[in-house]
């Protein structure tokens, strides 16, 4: 892993990195650059002027308090204003907009939308009261959760986005783990370092990792930060992407995993054979995929594996989790799939090693090896025509990576949305829907996901029919 130690890379280098015109990261090392050298000058100016002229002058001490002054703590009137100046989010009222009033939406659109903009970002006392007023202020208890939830996320953006993200289910039962990209500029990490100091369920892997559009380390990462919190309690893991909002409460998603018992929830599709090398040798035995071969069958040791894909947002159970990491050598096969040549990595691994029966716990028996689109861990407003960029057909009227970006126009379908999860909210686009669905889950204003719903899902419904004694393999319809 010696490639993927912290290094901050330049401006030009980050600027690089950028997806598309859309995402524009700028380093904010410029500003802090000029903002020390005033700051420097203005030290200067005041030892000179009080070493010279103390007697005559008897401001200096005003100026010395001016400097020390510690920051405000903010009461919790407005969840926007630890953001935003009120100037700022006035066009921003959620009630409406969340009720479908379209000239709300519209007021709040034609006046430019809310947006985190690196260079004008406004001060963020970091200090654990602030912080936790900030996360969970106006949440004054909370009561046990039945199944706790692990949350893991690779992130590279702005660390008030990733904050605000937490804020909106934080509940202080669940584990929440962090991969930080290593092209990150420094801001991020030391916050997010803040935040775990002060919030001990939100952990930081200490790794970093080279993200890129194509998916590599995410899967690597993902699994970095499972094995930190592996003896944490929790039931259900959910694996997101940077730009990926939960759009469930806590105990709506501790519910789903009370219903899913043992079994985990993904997209079961083929493998795209341009995605993975094809000539490699996917046999579990080749792979060196068990950690001890005594006792596994040769039909599956020899077999080579069938390469299925999903999303990379999964919802896995611990068990599954667990069995995993118990039985299994992750490295080679991670590295195989992590090929550095090809595009869209990161979707095949967890779906090929969940939908292949190796004996592992929380698996289906049944060979589900059909098309099955996954519309329950993310919902994605696809749109493959024409350019990214404006778009009329999307909702929110911008597309990236063909994904209609998320605007305070999708915040009535999240209302009542089946899934857990929704792709791609940007900071830089629309902070709203963030402000937004936080007060709708607050006010328990999202629906919870309804057995019914999960009944599309194979692995449910084997364990159903498991579960009254009634399952028999070759008659299951997956
Ligand atoms: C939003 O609109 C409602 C009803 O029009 C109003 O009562 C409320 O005060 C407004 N909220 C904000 C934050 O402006
Ligand atoms: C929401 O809509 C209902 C019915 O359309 C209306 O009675 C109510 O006042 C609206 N609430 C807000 C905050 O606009
Ligand atoms: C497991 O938990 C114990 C404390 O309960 C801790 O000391 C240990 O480091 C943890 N192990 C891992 C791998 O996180
Ligand atoms: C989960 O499944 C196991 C095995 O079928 C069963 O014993 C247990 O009662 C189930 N738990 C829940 C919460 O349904
Ligand atoms: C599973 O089904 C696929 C076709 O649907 C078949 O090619 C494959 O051999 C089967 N695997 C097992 C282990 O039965
Ligand atoms: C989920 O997808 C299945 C097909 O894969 C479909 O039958 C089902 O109606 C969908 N469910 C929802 C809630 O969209
Ligand atoms: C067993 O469970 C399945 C799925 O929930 C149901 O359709 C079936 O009727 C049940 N059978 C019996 C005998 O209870």
């Amino acid at each position: 892993m010696s490639n993927s130690r912290y290094k901050l890379l330049s401006e030009d280098e980050i600027k690089e990195y950028v997806p598309n015109g859309i995402m524009r990261i700028k380093d904010s090392s410029r500003l802090k650059n000029a903002l020390i050298f005033i700051c420097g000058m203005a030290l200067c100016y005041v030892i000179l002027f009080h070493v010279k002229s103390e007697k005559k002058m008897g401001n200096f001490k005003s100026f010395k308090e001016m400097l020390i002054k510690p920051f405000v703590t903010q009461k919790f009137e407005n969840y926007a204003d630890f953001y935003f100046t009120k100037d700022e989010s006035r066009f921003l009222n959620c009630s409406q907009i969340t009720n479908g009033s379209k000239d709300a939406i519209e007021s709040y659109v034609n006046n430019g939308r809310l947006k985190l903009e690196r260079e004008k970002l406004l001060k963020l006392p970091m200090d654990c009261e602030n912080i936790k007023t900030r996360i969970r202020g106006d949440i004054p208890s909370f009561s046990k959760l039945e199944r706790p939830i692990a949350f893991v996320r690779n992130i590279f953006t702005l660390y008030e986005f990733q904050e605000s993200l937490i804020s909106l289910n934080y509940h202080p039962d669940n584990s929440y783990c962090f991969s930080i990209d290593f092209k990150t500029v420094h801001r991020l990490s030391e916050n997010m370092l803040s935040l775990s100091k002060c919030l001990p369920n939100i952990i930081i892997n200490p790794m970093k990792y080279s993200f890129d559009s194509a998916g590599h380390f995410q899967d690597r990462a993902h699994f970095d930060c499972l094995k930190l919190i592996l003896n944490r309690t929790w039931y259900h893991t959910l694996l997101l992407q940077n730009y990926d909002i939960v759009l469930k409460s806590s105990e709506q998603l501790s519910d789903l995993s009370e219903m899913l018992n043992y079994t985990s929830i993904m997209g079961l599709e083929y493998g795209y054979k341009h995605r993975y090398k094809e000539d490699a040798n996917w046999t579990p035995a080749g792979l060196k995929l068990f950690k001890n071969e005594k006792g596994v069958p040769d039909r599956i040791l020899h077999t080579p594996l069938t390469i299925r894909k999903g999303l990379n947002e999964v919802f896995l159970s611990k068990t599954f989790v667990d069995s995993l990491f118990d039985k299994l050598n992750l490295d080679p096969i991670l590295d195989l799939f992590d090929n550095k040549e090809l595009y869209g990595v990161d979707e095949m691994l967890i779906p090929t090693l969940y939908e292949n029966y190796l004996g592992l716990e929380g698996q289906m028996t049944s060979n589900c090896t059909k098309l099955q689109l996954d519309n329950l861990t993310r919902q994605t407003d696809w749109n493959f025509n024409g350019p990214d960029g404006y778009d009329k057909n999307c909702k929110s009227k911008m597309k990236r990576h063909s994904i209609c970006i998320i605007g305070v126009e999708y915040l009535q379908d999240f209302s009542n949305s089946n899934q857990i999860s929704a792709n791609k909210v940007l900071d830089n686009f629309d902070f709203g829907p963030i402000i937004c669905l936080r007060q709708m889950i607050r006010e328990g204003e999202t629906n919870g996901i309804s057995e019914d719903a999960l009944n599309w899902s194979p692995q449910y419904r084997e364990m159903k029919l498991k579960q009254n004694g009634t399952y028999i393999k070759e008659k299951f319809e997956c």
